[in-house]
């Protein structure tokens, strides 16, 4: 007998689905197609030599720790690395504050396991990380939003009316925001912390990009602006005496290292660590206990910071070069965000103009970005954009991919002016 696979799944996964735009963008990965798509950082400069060596060193000094079962908090070593990187901006974290994740998309699942009940409200940044609506959509979260700009979340009158669903928690990025590349301005941190503190509404801050600033002034985490307001305070403090409040800090590995290693971390309240401690040991008991030594030895002794430096610099020529791209090849009409860091920059078509349709017509002359769709967890939002990626093709390919786009848009924006029920040629 055949079983009929649907009605065995679980009614959370019926939000849950590939869209269209999935589906095109499995064509993206033809070999001949210039793609602009994916989150992918620039594998030319992934420290190999240094992952080597440190496999090496791990293996030979360390081996049957590093291949055996470990505790589900992380290996102590890493965790302190992240608690001091942290306490650059005066948090007094400890290794108990933190846990280790797979990827900090493990992060996301976990706090939805933990956080998560069906129907439960979540405020989110409209756009956001495609990641965390899939991630949460599986515990059947609901959805509130509030719009961005250049600076970040709009903190108005639809965040104002978000609020009054009576969110769980609000997920921000703060810096370089995936998927517009925007950054949320020094003044609208602190209005954020003040409003989580007088609401009791958690933030989740997710920052996988913060380190990757290549142009003007660093800006604290939320975590550290919150840490500063209780401590000011003296209150919500935790079983340590530390005075973490109101905020849920996401950081990863992924963008400064290497993806493929799957090490990101969560910062928080150790009780909150204590919880997703038990949800994480129901996913995968720890991280790769080998991956974790590994990634310890490669971060070290300040090569982190070292090689964040290499990134910050290609990052820079690579988005330059696009903006520059932009500026020559597209026609009158589409915008775009100027990012201050990170790997994306996100475009504006003429309104009417399908970014959809676009990509179809891009696809065939190959080349490729996401329609801003995708990041809007509400239907038929943000048809008229796209997210577009800078760090992972190089500087030829994106000269040639935004030349070819530019053709695209050219004839797209030509044909709707000349009506609206022309088909793109
Ligand atoms: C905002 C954001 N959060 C989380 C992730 C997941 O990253 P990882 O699981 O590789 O740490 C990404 C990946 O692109 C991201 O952009």
């Amino acid at each position: 007998m055949t079983i009929p696979w649907n009605r065995r799944y679980a009614q959370r996964m019926q939000g849950v689905s590939s869209s269209v735009i999935r589906e095109l963008l499995k064509l993206t990965q033809q070999p001949d197609i210039i793609s602009f798509a994916g989150g992918l950082p620039a594998p030319e400069i992934f420290p190999v030599a240094k992952f080597e060596t440190a496999a090496m060193r791990v293996l030979q000094e360390h081996g049957a720790q590093a291949l055996q079962y470990s505790p589900t908090e992380g290996y102590p070593p890493l965790r302190q690395l992240i608690a001091d990187k942290m306490r650059r901006y005066g948090i007094d974290a400890t290794p108990d504050n933190v846990l280790i994740t797979s990827g900090s998309q493990q992060a996301l699942d976990l706090i939805g396991k933990v956080m998560v009940n069906p129907g439960d409200q979540i405020l989110t940044e409209s756009p956001t990380y495609l990641g965390a609506l899939q991630a949460w959509k599986a515990y059947q979260a609901e959805f509130v939003t509030a719009p961005i700009d250049a600076n970040g979340l709009c903190i108005g009158d639809l965040f104002e009316e978000a609020l009054r669903a009576g969110p769980k928690f609000m997920y921000i990025l703060p810096n370089f925001q995936n998927p517009s590349g925007v950054t949320l301005s020094m003044e609208r941190r602190l209005k954020l912390v003040q409003i989580a503190d007088q609401y009791g509404i958690p933030i989740i801050e997710d920052d996988p990009y913060g380190d990757l600033r290549f142009e003007g002034e660093h800006l604290p985490p939320l975590l550290a602006l919150d840490w500063q307001l209780q401590a000011s305070r003296r209150e919500a403090k935790n079983g340590d005496g530390l005075t973490f409040g109101d905020v849920i800090y996401l950081g990863t590995f992924s963008k400064t290292l290497a993806p493929g290693l799957r090490l990101g971390w969560i910062m928080a309240p150790t009780a909150v660590i204590k919880k997703c401690v038990t949800a994480k040991q129901g996913a995968d008991l720890h991280t790769s206990s080998l991956t974790q030594m590994i990634g310890y030895e490669v971060a070290r002794d300040g090569f982190l910071e070292e090689h964040q430096q290499v990134i910050r610099r290609v990052y820079r020529e690579r988005r330059d070069i696009m903006l520059a791209a932009m500026e020559k090849y597209f026609p009158p009409g589409v915008q775009w965000t100027h990012p201050q860091g990170g790997l994306f920059l996100w475009v504006t078509l003429p309104e009417g103009l399908e970014a959809t349709a676009v990509l179809e017509k891009a696809i065939a002359n190959k080349v490729a970005f996401v329609p801003g769709t995708a990041f809007y967890p509400h239907d038929n939002q943000g048809r008229n954009t796209g997210r577009f990626n800078f760090s992972n093709a190089n500087p030829e390919q994106i000269e040639t991919g935004i030349r070819r786009l530019g053709a695209v848009l050219a004839k797209a924006t030509s044909a709707l002016e000349s009506g609206p029920t022309l088909e793109l040629a």
